[in-house]
């Protein structure tokens, strides 16, 4: 009898370690992500005000072609940003509130300067691959919690980073 009411107590506690397990990883691989998704929005952020900067101050012969293709990337790339930090509250947490700390988060420098309309679109390009890596991150991890809804949204924004990543530098070569 005793020995059955240890065994019962026993599995009882085993069952609820394994339940408070699954919890607790459950929980940390949605902090990876909701850290992951706020990486995101960092970078989409820093390359966006990086891509209007330019925008504002390229100079050149061909001045009214990069001052255009230049508003349609900081165009799109700001469009993406209100869905990405949607995403967040979706997970359960709160948007990143200051500018500071989105800087903090970014794996994307600030301009430096103002640079040739060449030097510009190829910043951009290597951002852009930035953009792609932390997306392609975010997608496997959302994967792994089980949200296929987001690793939707971010399969969708790897496609637009890289038909950005086509054109840049196609326009790179024509200069
Ligand atoms: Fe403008």
């Amino acid at each position: 009898m005793n020995l059955f009411t240890d065994r019962r107590t026993l599995n009882v506690a085993e069952s609820v370690r394994r339940v408070m397990g699954v919890k607790q990883l459950h929980e940390s691989t949605n902090m990876e992500l909701v850290i992951q998704m706020k990486k995101i929005l960092a970078d989409g952020y820093a390359f966006y005000f990086k891509a209007h900067t330019f925008h504002w101050n390229v100079e050149g012969a061909n001045f009214p072609q990069y001052h255009d293709f230049l508003s349609k990337i900081y165009e799109q790339v700001f469009a993406s940003l209100d869905p990405i930090a949607e995403e967040i509250r979706a997970l359960g947490a709160y948007a990143p509130t200051s500018l500071s700390q989105l800087l903090q988060m970014s794996s994307i420098s600030e301009a430096n300067g103002v640079p040739s309309p060449v030097e510009m679109l190829s910043i951009l390009s290597s951002d852009n691959e930035k953009i792609i890596q932390g997306l392609t991150a975010g997608y496997r991890m959302a994967e792994s919690a089980n949200e296929p809804g987001l690793s939707n949204f971010l399969q969708d924004h790897i496609d637009k980073h890289k038909k950005l990543a086509w054109m840049i530098t196609s326009t790179i070569k024509g200069a």
